[in-house]
């Protein structure tokens, strides 16, 4: 089940982070890779990462999914390779934090198109082919805040809810076709994502690994799981903010969340795997 020798996975979003470990993941249990993100310097250099570490053929795409046309643009690329895509995963994604009018409303905008529209239409482009083919893979990428409400992260958290519920849903409709369905929700992870955000949400605790992720990701797959939360407290945490007032769950996250209370994480910028100089395979 672990086997992907001859099958294609795109996966966005793959030029660092969760997606960079997902491709990797593939790519060492034997998939041909195709790696899409914003066209720029790291999208290359992940994928030459990716080709010095694994045998497989490895190729890139350059592509702003938060526009209209991105989703269209991408599988046309894709079609004009000549591939079939077995395996799709939709990893693309940036958060926004603050307090929700001073938020950039275009930004606000970008993210719902690429978390939630994006997404959609991905799914839509690419999973026709794998029910008459009667095999393939797609995983969303959704979050543990897909589970709650998150004040001050209020269009992100949403979005992600959107994925959870979007991608459950096609888990139950097409559940004995051959493709297999998940939503894989990380907790905080780290990655350039929570760099961005710009604070820490546990200053000093551990964050999750973009591995144990991916490890999380394929026990899903092998589980025929709807969904997989990564990490054993989160998947507690996720579960009991299910079964709790979601004003209750609302109101306490607020607190924890709020702006005010976030230190920022004084770190040098991250080194993304590709820039270390070990070049050997894994
Ligand atoms: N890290 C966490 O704590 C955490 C927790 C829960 C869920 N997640 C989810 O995990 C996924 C991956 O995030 P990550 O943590 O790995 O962050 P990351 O390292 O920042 O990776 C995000 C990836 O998405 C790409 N991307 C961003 N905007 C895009 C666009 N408009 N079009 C195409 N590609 C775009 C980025 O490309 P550039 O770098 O070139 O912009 C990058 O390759 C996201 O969906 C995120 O919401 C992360």
């Amino acid at each position: 089940m672990d086997d992907y020798r001859g099958q294609t996975a795109l996966i966005t979003g793959a030029s660092s982070g969760i997606g960079l470990a997902l491709a990797e993941g593939f790519a060492k249990r034997g998939a041909d890779v195709v790696i899409a993100a914003l066209p720029n310097e790291k999208l290359p250099a992940a994928a030459a990462w990716l080709r010095r570490r694994h045998p497989v053929t490895v190729r890139e795409i350059g592509v702003d999914l938060a526009l209209e046309e991105g989703p269209d643009k991408l599988a046309a690329m894709v079609a004009e390779l000549g591939l079939t895509i077995d395996v799709l995963v939709n990893n693309a994604g940036f958060g926004t934090h603050g307090n929700y009018h001073e938020l950039d409303l275009e930004q606000n905008h970008r993210e719902i198109m690429l978390l939630c529209a994006a997404v959609e239409r991905m799914t839509h482009l690419f999973l026709p082919g794998m029910l008459e083919r009667g095999r393939g893979t797609l995983i969303n990428v959704g979050s543990v805040q897909s589970f709650q409400a998150v004040p001050h992260m209020a269009v992100y958290a949403a979005a992600k809810a959107f994925i959870l519920s979007f991608t459950t849903a096609l888990w139950a409709e097409y559940r004995g076709t051959g493709v297999r369905i998940l939503t894989l929700c990380p907790a905080q992870t780290d990655t350039d994502f929570m760099d961005e955000l710009g604070f820490e949400m546990n200053p000093g605790g551990r964050l999750r690994t973009p591995e144990e992720v991916v490890a999380t990701a394929f026990r899903g797959l092998r589980r025929g799981a709807p969904y997989a939360v990564d990490g054993h407290r989160h998947a507690l945490t996720a579960h009991l903010t299910g079964v709790l007032p979601r004003g209750l769950v609302a109101r306490i996250t607020e607190r924890v969340v709020h702006p005010s209370r976030m230190t920022k994480p004084a770190k040098p910028p991250r080194q993304l795997p590709f820039e270390d100089p070990e070049p050997t395979a894994a």
